[in-house]
């Protein structure tokens, strides 16, 4: 794994995207350190979902630049992906498979074969019940099954986690715990870029919050050591007229 010169693992730099003439970046900018998590908020259509495809390799910045743990994904695609877990809203797994079966085939796929026992202990730190771990995913509800979509990010061992979404649909509890996990990662040196509509969650374990309107990062907030982020100056925020104007 390659690291960008000034130490961040995620780097993008006053990037213009449109899909045809419609222009749906326009001079973003963000970088998200290891070990670091940034809550990236905006409302429907801003760009956020477009920004992870970017880091994804799937889309291609008209202009400006994008890094991932040193690897641009717009002409190092593989290399690019090999140093992120995804987790979206809905994530992509085997119904008919169970959850030891999910973790050990997608894990494969990604060129990683871990031992039964770490895959026991990557459900047991996500709080997957064990009744759970050798049942298909067929009859699992939607927080069973971010949590083996984490697990398997978890054992991925990547540096860099982007998260579209992923807790949206999961009930308090399972939101918290979600948000757990997640601090655990980035405790653990993962970049994570977070996409949320819940702030709340935002509030609670980002180091970093932007607001992306008009395309580009219009308000940037950091947490000060344990002084944590104001729900409601959040809401303020993202509910005031237009920051960009
Ligand atoms: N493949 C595509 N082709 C054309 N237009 C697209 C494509 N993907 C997204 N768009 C448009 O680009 C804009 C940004 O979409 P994007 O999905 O990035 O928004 P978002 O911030 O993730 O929104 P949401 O909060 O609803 O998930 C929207 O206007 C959307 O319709
Ligand atoms: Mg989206």
């Amino acid at each position: 794994m390659s690291l960008t010169a000034n130490g961040q693992r995620i780097v993008v730099n006053d990037v213009h995207l449109s899909y045809g003439s419609h222009a749906v970046l326009r001079g973003l900018t963000l970088h998200v350190a290891a070990g670091e998590i940034y809550a990236l908020l905006g409302g429907n259509g801003a760009g956020k979902s477009t920004t992870m495809s970017a880091l994804l390799g799937f889309v291609r910045p008209d202009a400006g630049t994008v890094e991932v743990a040193g690897y641009n994904p717009a002409t190092q695609a593989d290399q690019a992906r090999a140093q992120i877990a995804y987790v979206p809203e809905n994530v992509a797994l085997y119904d008919h498979l169970t959850a030891r079966e999910n973790a050990a085939y997608l894990l494969a796929l990604a060129g990683r074969r871990p031992e039964p026992q770490a895959i026991d202990a990557a459900f047991e730190a996500t709080g997957l019940q064990e009744a759970a771990w050798d049942k298909r995913l067929g009859g699992f509800s939607k927080g069973m099954r971010q949590k083996v979509a984490i697990a398997i990010a978890l054992l991925r061992e990547v540096p860099v986690l982007l998260l579209d979404e992923p807790s949206s649909g999961l009930d308090p509890k399972a939101t918290a715990d979600f948000n757990r996990l997640v601090h655990d990662v980035a405790r653990r040196g993962a970049a994570v870029l977070m996409v949320t509509h819940d702030l709340l969650s935002a509030a609670d374990i980002a180091d970093r919050i932007g607001f992306l309107e008009a395309g580009r990062i219009v308000d940037e907030a950091a947490a000060q050591g344990a002084d944590r982020f104001d729900v409601r100056d959040l809401h303020r925020k993202f509910t005031a007229e237009s920051v960009a104007a």
